[in-house]
């Protein structure tokens, strides 16, 4: 398995490249079940995820281009015959997100059979909403050998109020709505950037929605959609993630090809705890110019400070003055980084939902583990910080969703070599399902 070793207390400073958006990438590809013409998608991330997706999709029957070489970070997808509308479980149980399928099969063929995903490290995410929703749209769902079925001749528009905020809920049910009988009123809609771009690519497909980005959305359904070209939007949580990276070191750093709109919550935190964030169209320049200052997070829903960023802002907590409180409202067990912090001097306290966190405490080079994609990132940036060298270990949670990130790192100046063979470990090892 390939381990990162990461000599900390180096100051990052350049310039940096942000990917596109993983979480926006995997329903834009999911979408292209949707139509038996071809989808042309770009900047899409070069990650482990991405190429799970593909693989699903080729189980299936499609046809699925993964550009490289000159055409990097562009996808060709085509499914103009999807000869087995299965998402089988030894596919899918690396990667949850694979709930996504289940929408666009039904709409397309009339029947998907989806493997359940399993327990999963930041807890039970189960996904009875997506279920409920397209039971009101007319699908049959039964649930057998792990796998669920489900029928529909063709989905019937419905009003649909979900009893909670769920982003892949939201796609899924989007997918659905969008080649179904008459008109849907989804309400409680997730209003997360990924909705909006998804809704992008299925309006340039042919389907007619409004109201993506807010919570609520309107769709009527067509009897056919077309192929589109897309380019996915950059990823939010890759530009949190190395704004944290040059404000705990102390550096200085500009991160290009970004939407600081995205990131609203994160960097006014960010200010909040001294650093300064100077932002342009696309672009954020990120300094330290003094001490860092603790601040109390909650994770809230889009535009709230985002659950993919908790783990990273606890980091940082970890070397600013006083003591933070970082409040989980997500997702129930999502505070795994916390021990592996602890083993590298720092002072946390979990009560229930909320970690006390206590600042300037000198952190010291350990053998970590990672446990999940968003908090090896956290490890990561605490390594970056932290005196001697740190071994991560499992990093392919790391690969599932941060592209080359230890090339990004070294190119402004941190200390982070991989070992191993990359990408070398197999599917089978990697059970884990996360964000
Ligand atoms: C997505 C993101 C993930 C992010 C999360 C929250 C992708 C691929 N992943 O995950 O990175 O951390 O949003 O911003 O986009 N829930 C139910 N029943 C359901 C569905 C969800 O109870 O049917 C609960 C979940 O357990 C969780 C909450 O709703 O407590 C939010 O989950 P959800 O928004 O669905 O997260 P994901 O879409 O899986």
């Amino acid at each position: 398995m390939d381990k990162f070793v990461i000599r900390g207390g180096t100051p990052l400073q350049g310039t940096l490249r942000i990917s596109g958006a993983k979480n926006s990438a995997l329903p834009c590809m999911a979408a292209a079940i949707l139509t038996e013409d071809e989808v042309a998608l770009e900047n899409i991330p070069d990650v482990r995820d991405i190429e799970t997706e593909r693989k699903l999709l080729v189980s299936m029957g499609a046809e699925v281009e993964l550009g490289y070489g000159r055409a990097h970070h562009r996808t060709r997808i085509r499914c103009a015959l999807l000869s087995d509308p299965v998402a089988k479980y030894e596919i899918v149980k690396t990667m949850r997100a694979s709930s996504l399928v289940l929408g666009p099969l039904i709409a397309r063929t009339g029947m998907a059979r989806v493997a359940m995903p399993g327990g999963c490290a930041i807890g039970g995410r189960p996904i009875d909403l997506h279920i409920k929703a397209l039971q009101a749209m007319g699908a049959e769902i039964t649930q057998e050998h792990g796998y669920l079925e489900a029928r529909a001749k063709r989905l019937r528009g419905a009003h649909i109020v979900f009893d909670k905020i769920t982003v892949t809920g939201t796609e899924d049910l989007l997918m659905a709505a969008v080649l179904a009988e008459g008109e849907t009123r989804m309400e409680n809609c997730a209003r997360e950037p990924e909705v909006t771009d998804l809704a992008k690519l299925l309006i340039a497909m042919g389907a007619q929605i409004e109201g993506a980005g807010t919570s609520t959305i309107r769709v009527r359904g067509v009897e056919k959609l077309h192929g589109a070209k897309h380019r996915i939007h950059p990823d939010r949580i890759e530009t949190g993630t190395f704004l944290v990276a040059g404000a705990i070191t102390g550096g200085d750093l500009t991160l290009t090809g970004c939407n600081p709109d995205h990131l609203s919550a994160v960097i006014e935190k960010l200010r909040e705890v001294g650093v300064q964030c100077d932002l342009a169209a696309d672009s954020i320049r990120v300094r330290t110019p003094g001490r860092l200052r603790c601040a109390n997070i909650s994770t809230e829903e889009y535009p709230g400070f985002p659950t993919d960023m908790q783990a990273q802002f606890m980091a940082l907590a970890t070397q600013a003055e006083g003591t933070s409180l970082v409040t989980e409202n997500i997702f129930e067990n999502r505070f795994m980084h916390v021990q592996e912090l602890i083993r590298m001097g720092a002072h946390i306290r979990v009560d229930g939902r909320t970690a006390a966190v206590l600042g300037r405490s000198p952190l010291s080079a350990a053998a970590v583990m990672a446990s999940d994609l968003r908090a090896s990132a956290s490890l990561v940036l605490a390594a970056l910080v932290a005196e001697g060298e740190t071994i991560i270990d499992r990093v392919y949670h790391i690969d599932r969703g941060y592209e080359r990130i230890e090339e990004k790192l070294r190119g402004v100046g941190a200390k982070i070599r991989r070992i191993g063979n990359v990408f070398r470990e197999s599917e089978e090892t990697a059970v884990h399902v996360t964000a």
